[in-house]
């Protein structure tokens, strides 16, 4: 027997950086304050340190002249969900890890549940960590669909997992979570950074090696990223992550990394009592049907991914009632916005600066494409001046620090969703280019932020 020694070491829990002694400030990312203790065995290798990545170290093969590689297409499998499939960028890659993360309540273990339930054929081995397998059961009953593919394994140590799967080959694996499975090499207990790290390299290396799509479900830590942002993050294949508010109907599953498709995807579900259902269209969720305008409210033609949509942004300007005004933000960069506020003060002169000033993104979306400032702006000048913005109207523009409106990437593709939407007006910068606009849709080309006031206000700064 090869005597193993406990040793203590020292772990960031945000990149997974390992340290003989504990330290306020972790030297490789810099976080303050993220060093946990952690015992090891020494005498065994750790399988994250054998391998980290997406090859297999130690597979024992030979180097090969790359024109000698195949280069044909992965294997997808289609998982009979067209969001899901849309947004691992055309279904699931054979031997893919594929990690779901998001709060808990919010949906990871039921769509990873539904997703076998509504793909009769696939074999799936669902391994629970969290929930009795009798739990699962009820859960199925109410998605409804296929079970008779589905085995489901109540188990938390990787080491059976593995050589269950291994035996049973299933068509797809799903672990959750990886917050509850633990392997003997490591005596840490299950949770901590290194069992999370050799649990995901265990999963990955299993992967590689049979060639089953494993997706794994993750819970995200209090600072809103998954078990510390690098932590498992560069290990799998694919991050998806659930967000909006798990009381509200809505939820927004975002691809953050995808080795196999575009990272900027974004799906929509809405929770009802038999499960997830698809929101094809987003749009019709983010923009309510307000008859007539209301003050404070502007319709931005956003772009998330490769899909453009539609949503609503709402300011309340209101005089700050302490010294300091109170800006901010749900679902857009305080930041941005503050320097919008500037801009407007500045170069359109607004006098925003004793105003308190709210803003809320609809649906419980965060947006990050510049082509929402212009509604932004909107939207606070219509609350300043208490004037309705047309209910038919939107925007898509980028506001530059001099006050100039700058052209944003496919307007025409945004015009045509306002279009089909039923807007009747668009605001876009005049600098750009639109061509396919559709008939009778009226495309207002503003050069800057007083243009858009004298046309939208009818008042002169
Ligand atoms: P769950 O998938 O258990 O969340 P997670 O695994 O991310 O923690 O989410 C369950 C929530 O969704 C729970 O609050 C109940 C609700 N729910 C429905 O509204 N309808 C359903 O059909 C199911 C299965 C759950
Ligand atoms: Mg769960």
């Amino acid at each position: 027997m090869t005597s193993i020694r406990q040793k203590t070491v020292w772990f960031c829990s945000s990149c997974g950086n390992e340290s003989p002694k504990w330290m306020g400030r972790c030297p490789a990312c810099g976080e303050w304050n993220t060093m946990v203790e952690e015992k090891v065995a020494v005498g065994k290798p750790s399988g994250a340190a054998r391998q980290q990545g997406f090859h297999v170290p130690g597979s024992g093969q030979k180097p090969v002249p790359l024109s000698e590689i195949d280069s044909s297409a992965e294997t997808r499998i289609s998982l009979h969900n067209a969001e899901m499939d849309r947004i691992l960028g055309g279904g699931l890659v054979e031997g893919s890890l594929v990690l779901i993360g998001g709060e808990p309540g919010i949906g990871k273990s039921t769509l990873s549940l539904q997703i076998p339930l509504h793909c009769s054929g696939l074999r799936t081995l669902y391994v629970t960590g969290e929930e009795s397998a009798r739990q699962v059961k009820l859960r199925a009953a109410r998605l409804g669909g296929d079970d008779s593919g589905c085995l489901i394994y109540s188990e938390t140590l990787m080491d059976n997992i593995l050589a269950e799967a291994r035996k049973i080959e299933p068509d797809l694996m799903v672990v959750d979570s990886v917050q509850t499975m633990f392997t003997q090499s490591i005596d840490s207990s299950p949770g901590s950074v290194s069992q999370i790290r050799e649990t995901a390299a265990l999963l990955l290396r299993f992967a590689k090696e049979t060639g089953i799509p494993v997706i794994l479900i993750g819970h995200i830590t209090k600072e809103g990223s998954i078990a510390g942002p690098k932590i498992l993050e560069h290990i799998v294949d694919v991050v998806l992550q659930f967000e909006g508010d798990s009381r509200g109907a809505y939820r927004i599953l975002r691809s953050i990394k995808n080795r196999f498709g575009s990272t900027s995807e974004l799906a929509v579900f809405e929770m009802t009592g038999k499960g997830l259902r698809e929101v094809s269209n987003p749009s019709e969720m983010l923009i309510p049907m307000h008859e007539e305008g209301l003050s404070g409210v502007a319709v931005s033609a956003m772009l998330d991914g490769t899909r453009p949509f539609l949503i609503e942004v709402q300011a309340l300007v209101s005089s700050a009632a302490y010294g300091t005004p109170q800006r901010s933000a749900t679902g857009f960069d305080v930041r941005r916005l503050n320097m919008l506020l500037a801009v407007l003060e500045k170069r359109a002169g607004f006098k925003l600066g004793a105003k308190d000033v709210f803003l809320n993104m609809a649906g419980g979306l965060r947006v990050s494409d510049p082509a929402c400032d212009l509604a932004v702006v909107a939207a606070v000048l219509s609350s300043n001046f208490d004037f309705a913005v047309p209910a038919d109207t939107c925007f898509a523009g980028e506001v530059g620090l001099s006050g100039e409106i700058r052209p944003v990437t496919q307007t025409d593709r945004r015009i045509n969703e306002a279009w089909r939407l039923g807007f009747k007006k668009i605001y876009v910068s005049s600098f750009g280019n639109t061509d396919n606009i559709p008939e009778g849709m009226d495309v207002v080309r503003v050069p800057d932020i007083p243009a858009l006031c004298r046309s939208l206000f009818r008042q002169q700064p």
